[in-house]
């Protein structure tokens, strides 16, 4: 208990001094709560407003795809040089230490593989993302989808609402799928109707044409996943066209694991994420790394 005598007088109470009044960082979300913000936070580097997250959840779909065969081999040594790592929980519980200290971006759905048909998905327990001290909760939206369009657009209502019970933001993963075009008027419209219900930031891909009106019309933050892979510059260059273009960052898995230097990759595409470097410094950065080993 504190003493009740021999306090020293409080007095240095600012007087004529304003309260600092912070904007947050962060497109949208000015208005989301401690907690959110907070995650975001971790996510997200304040200085750049940006984020290399590695994405490795391919498996829930996929199963062990070229590069994923062994996580703990190839993943584990490159989750330092991420600011965020994007997976699905048996995976984060079973091969990626706790002591990694990186913020997750937890896939909280699941549901068809490339077997069947994609994106018919369920949720899972919100408890189980606290137990896991997840920073975001990544859904799937299938837009444009006849089948699963509405199921996946009710995830991820569902998703928010609980997220924004236990301050836990949500990602809208803007789905892939046979039919659907990624041209600038499909990905704004899905980044779109991701931001419209709830979500805080939105992965999708990036398009030759027009990019800029996809980031332009979606008032949360845009990441871009980089899909199949292409040779470590056309990679680079995809990034870098993103990010001059809007995107605040990148949610990256095949461009970065399935490279012959993942390491350089990954130090290559934060040069370009946070320090705003053009393609050939970042393709030198890769070329040096990938050298000096
Ligand atoms: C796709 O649904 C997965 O969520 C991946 O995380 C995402 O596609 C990013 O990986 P990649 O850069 O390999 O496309």
């Amino acid at each position: 208990m504190a003493d009740n005598e021999g306090n020293i007088d409080a007095k240095n109470f600012g007087v004529g001094i304003p309260q600092k009044q912070e904007g947050f960082f962060l497109k949208g979300n000015e208005h989301a709560s401690w907690g959110i913000k907070s995650r975001l936070s971790q996510v997200f580097n304040e200085k750049s407003g940006r984020t290399v997250m590695l994405a490795f959840d391919h498996g829930f779909i996929m199963g062990p795809t070229s590069g994923l065969e062994r996580i703990d081999l190839t993943i584990n040594p490159l989750i330092q040089y991420s600011d965020c790592i994007m997976c699905c929980r048996g995976i984060l519980r079973s091969v990626v230490p706790p002591t990694c200290n990186k913020p997750i971006s937890y896939r909280f759905d699941a549901g068809t593989s490339i077997l069947t048909s994609l994106n018919d998905q369920s949720l899972q327990d919100i408890e189980e993302a606290i137990r896991l001290n997840v920073s975001l909760l990544a859904v799937m939206v299938a837009i444009g989808d006849p089948e699963h369009e509405g199921l996946t657009v009710r995830n991820l209502t569902k998703t928010v609402d609980m997220g924004v019970r236990y301050g836990i933001p949500t990602l809208g993963v803007t789905a892939v799928g046979k039919n659907l075009t990624r041209d600038a008027r499909y990905l704004g419209l899905a980044t779109r109707i991701c931001a419209e219900n709830g979500a805080n930031v939105v992965k999708t891909y990036y398009c030759e044409e027009n990019f800029e009106q996809v980031t332009n019309a979606c008032p949360i933050p845009i990441v871009i996943a980089g899909g199949k892979k292409l040779p470590e510059r056309d990679a680079l260059q995809l990034a870098y066209s993103a990010i001059s273009q809007g995107a605040a960052g990148v949610d990256m898995g095949r461009n970065i694991f399935q490279s012959d230097c993942p390491i350089g990759m990954l130090k290559a595409v934060r040069e370009i994420v946070h320090n705003n470097a053009t393609v050939d410094q970042a393709f030198d950065c890769y070329e040096t790394y990938k050298n000096q080993k």
